[in-house]
């Protein structure tokens, strides 16, 4: 990727002694692969479970331990947070979290939590029944109101054998959470709603009419919306995707089911982002009973599903309104026509002829036509790039639009 909000980005990772602190090695390596430069700080405690030489190796810094004992760097406590653009604690320890919540600071993480004037954030890791003591709720509200972030823990199979909450947050989530810090909030004030991925509609219980959407358009378009300081929402169809994190999450399967969400949600919203592919048509009476091979041939009649967008665009009072359009002919003509008909603001317009562009692929190119008759054409770029360009552009119509108001 060629653009990342965290290119020469400077993050302080401060590393406790948990179990999870292999995963703060992999976490290293994603935050440097997306453009970072990490600077490991690891407890006493850490080091009982992964050496500085190995953090070394992965960061490619000097991994700090000790308040004392480094010529090189005679007061790290205040000049690495300095440095920093973030501190991030991962995994954080309930004792760590506690020392945190009371101002203790007493070896040098500690003392550079209670030193740093950067975002914090605080990704916890330990036992459930730990995670859910009041102790450990009282501290962790403490730790909101300092202003840090919490990187709230997942649930699952711990390492002690028990189930439930605990378990460090994926490498890939932190990443998602330190972006949405750092990244500047052109977007503040306003509600998106996206949608993304296909929709199914049933043939039988086993059967069903779908198309080949991924929903990474729509699922980048949610992340980049929300790191750029947007409150999101984001109704899905099926799709392989992990729920965003910090994103509203409405899972849908059929284009009945979308249409009653994304109205549901009109009204809160200012912007609607469309970049689901609906599907046209179904059943509109699913077969109750597995349908069984008889005939040679089978002709089965398929109604129309609701058009939710041009219901929107019917609706629409104060809302900008994005469309999408993949076409395999007549690109320009086509997305024009739709965008005229919904009572769109603007449309992203893709061929699905171009190799690596659409439905499936990481990458998109896209035409970007508006209401006024502007046309812009990207390069073929990840469809996180692409997101950018398109919440750009919405951005200028939104800025357009309260200049005509
Ligand atoms: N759309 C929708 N509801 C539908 C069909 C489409 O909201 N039942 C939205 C899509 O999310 C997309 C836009 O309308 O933003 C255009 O979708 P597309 O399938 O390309 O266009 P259609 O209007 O369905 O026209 P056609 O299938 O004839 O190309």
């Amino acid at each position: 990727m060629r653009f990342s909000t965290l290119s020469s980005k400077k993050i302080l990772l401060g590393v406790t002694g948990s179990i999870a602190a292999y995963k703060a090695v992999e976490l290293v390596r994603e935050l440097s692969r997306q453009g970072a430069s990490v600077t490991v700080v690891a407890t006493k405690n850490a080091g009982e479970f992964i050496g500085a030489v190995t953090f070394h190796a992965v960061s490619g810094s000097a991994v700090y331990t000790d308040l004392f004992g480094m010529p090189a760097e005679p007061a790290p406590h205040i000049n690495l947070p300095r440095q920093a653009d973030a501190v991030v604690i991962a995994p954080a320890t309930a004792n760590f979290i506690g020392k945190m919540a009371h101002g203790i600071a007493d070896d040098l993480l500690s003392t550079i939590v209670l030193a740093a004037q950067k975002p914090i954030l605080v990704c916890p890791a330990m036992n459930s029944a730990m995670y859910e003591h009041p102790a450990m709720k009282g501290n962790l509200e403490q730790l909101r109101k300092y202003g840090y972030r919490i990187v709230e823990p997942e649930t699952g199979p711990l390492a002690c054998g028990d189930e439930g909450p605990g378990r460090l947050a994926e490498p890939s989530t932190i990443c998602e959470a330190v972006k949405i810090v750092l990244e500047k909030k052109d977007l503040q004030g306003q509600k998106i709603l996206v949608t993304a991925g296909p929709t199914e509609e049933p043939i039988d219980p086993v059967r069903f009419i779908s198309n080949r959407s991924s929903g990474k358009m729509g699922d980048s378009l949610a992340r980049v919306a929300k790191r750029r300081g947007a409150e999101v929402v984001l109704i899905s169809g099926p799709t392989c995707l992990s729920k965003p994190w910090g994103i509203e999450f409405v899972p849908v399967r059929t284009a009945a089911e979308m249409y009653k969400a994304v109205l549901s949600y009109f009204d809160w919203a200012t912007i609607v982002i469309k970049a689901a592919a609906v599907a046209d048509y179904g059943l509109s009476t699913v077969l109750p009973q597995k349908l069984k091979k008889g005939t040679p041939d089978l002709s089965l009649k398929l109604t129309r599903t609701p058009d939710i967008l041009k219901e929107l665009g019917k609706r629409k009072k104060r809302q900008i309104l994005v469309g999408f359009a993949a076409e395999s002919k007549n690109l320009i003509a086509e997305a024009r026509r739709k965008l005229q008909e919904k009572n769109l603001d603007l449309i992203v317009a893709n061929d699905i002829t171009v190799p690596g562009a659409g439905f499936g692929f990481d990458t998109n190119q896209v035409n970007i036509i508006t209401a006024d008759g502007e046309v812009f054409d990207s390069p073929l770029l990840d469809k996180e790039e692409i997101a950018y360009i398109i919440l750009d552009k919405v951005l200028e119509v939104l800025q357009r639009s309260r200049g005509k108001s």
